[in-house]
């Protein structure tokens, strides 16, 4: 790589806390809709769950120490609701902010920045009881008032914020995929869940501005940038069709404050479009200026054919690690994503595509001309330990390629604040267990002292911070 990322460019790496902190019922807690999830037969791998996690609640100075070592410059984590606020609302649990003041605290004494995610999906289940959490407006003022307490407790120390962790993907997999909870299968309110997400967003960003914080906001959203399939009209039709309904989609709501017209249409002439009042777009608009920057989480591309009103729906995916099990997932009648013979893919079947990383900075940043910041990238995989190394060259490999369109992307006129991969130590994958691993630091999870060890790709990213990507 020619040149080197500006001085103040955040190196960081990420995590989110019912992935990494154990300690599920310890200081007064409250169940979350992912406590009684991984309790319910079949919904996750082999019925894995973040009980005792990586234990990072208890080990946290020790992972900061680790941190501190690689040079990393910031961290971005994110707190747990019912640590704060047992039963969604109301009383507030002392403990639980003392939890992440220590947390900030140990950060800033290692002069690593703090980047705070408010919402990481795990919803207290007092809300999901009470009004079926986001499917309701009544989650707005509960959680616009819970990350008022946050921005009051932690906001002089924590300059980044980030409100809501891949909205599209928790309303996705709860409501049109029913493999998170609630575990429902709805079209219509898959729509309408996301477009109160967008609403919460907008208050927040509205009260942090209102409570004249100095620092960073804004929202991280999955995205996933899609190419057509051949110069075939109807494949580049497919292509249109899925930015207006996926791509922007999404992010026109949360950064333009309205959604793309071709795109509500269709869904209205299908008869699942949300409903939008004029105080939405109000509002929507206000939150969509006053965010400071845009967050994706970038993981890889998607290639798009045509694909008929009879054609194929949505599909499960890969959640078994054996390569080979891609299958073709599509909306009928709007576009179908295929294979992409032009990349390689992980043994999870996600295509791997460092350059999909630039294109999509690229027209992030052209539409909404707002700096970026992207919040997760990396590779799961089954890495081994072998007398105690861990030999992840593929990693390396995947981030170096990533870093270099970060750079690139920036020589495009891309304002790029930062760059976190996922994740700093092994963790908690969803639905694919402790066996999918993304770490710097591997965890042996088979042993109960949770030993963490350095594998290969953490000197690269040591170095790469160290360099600022001079060598990469
Ligand atoms: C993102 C999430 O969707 O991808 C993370 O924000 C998640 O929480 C990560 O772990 C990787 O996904 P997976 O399914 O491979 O663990």
């Amino acid at each position: 790589m020619s040149g080197r990322f500006p001085e103040e460019f955040l190196f960081g790496s990420a995590s989110a806390a019912y992935q990494v902190e154990g300690a599920y019922k310890e200081d007064g807690k409250g169940d979350s809709i992912w406590d009684n999830w991984v309790r319910m037969e079949g919904k996750t791998y082999k019925g894995t769950n973040g009980d005792v996690a990586t234990d990072h609640y208890h080990r946290f100075r020790e992972d900061v120490r680790l941190m501190k070592e690689m040079g990393l410059k910031a961290y971005r984590f994110s707190v747990s609701w019912t640590r704060i606020l047992p039963e969604g609302r109301g009383r507030i649990e002392k403990k639980g902010l003392d939890f992440y003041h220590q947390l900030i605290d140990e950060l800033l004494e290692h002069g690593i920045e703090p980047v705070l995610t408010i919402y990481h999906w795990d919803l207290p289940q007092t809300l999901q009881d009470e009004y079926g959490g986001w499917e309701s407006r009544r989650i707005i003022d509960d959680f616009t008032e819970y990350a008022k307490v946050l921005f009051e407790a932690f906001g002089k120390k924590v300059k980044y914020w980030i409100v809501l962790n891949e909205p599209n993907i928790f309303t996705q997999l709860g409501y049109l995929l029913a493999l998170h909870p609630p575990g429902k299968k709805d079209m219509k309110l898959y729509l309408k869940t996301y477009h109160i997400t967008a609403l919460a967003h907008a208050h927040v960003i509205k009260a942090y501005k209102e409570g004249g914080y100095d620092g960073l906001i804004g929202s991280s959203i999955a995205y996933t940038p899609g190419y057509a399939a051949s110069d075939e009209e109807a494949d580049q039709e497919a292509r249109r069709r899925y930015y207006d309904t996926v791509c922007w989609w999404i992010m026109d709501v949360f950064y333009k404050g309205e959604y793309p017209a071709w795109g509500y249409e269709e869904f209205k002439r299908r008869g699942i479009a949300p409903e939008v009042t004029e105080e939405d777009t109000a509002i929507l608009k206000e939150g969509a200026a006053l965010s400071d920057f845009i967050g994706i989480n970038y993981y890889q591309s998607a290639m798009l054919a045509h694909n008929p009103i009879d054609g194929v729906g949505l599909t499960d995916f890969n959640v078994s690690g054996e390569k080979g099990d891609f299958r073709e997932s599509g909306v009928p009648g709007l576009y179908r994503q295929v294979f992409n013979p032009n990349v390689e893919y992980t043994d999870w079947d996600w295509s791997i595509d460092p350059d999909g990383l630039r294109v999509a900075l690229v027209e992030i940043s052209e539409r909404y001309e707002k700096p970026v910041f992207i919040s997760e990238n990396g590779i799961g995989a089954f890495d081994e330990l072998d007398e105690d190394k861990v030999h992840d060259d593929y990693r390396i490999e995947y981030l170096r390629g990533h870093i270099r369109a970060c750079h690139e992307s920036m020589k495009e006129g891309v304002d790029l604040i930062g760059y976190c991969t996922w994740s700093f130590t092994d963790l908690l994958s969803w639905l694919n267990g402790y066996q999918k691993r993304y770490g710097f630091v591997y965890i042996d999870f088979k042993d109960e002292k949770l030993p963490r060890i350095k594998k290969d790709s953490f000197s690269f990213y040591e170095e790469v911070i160290r360099t600022r990507g001079e060598n990469c």
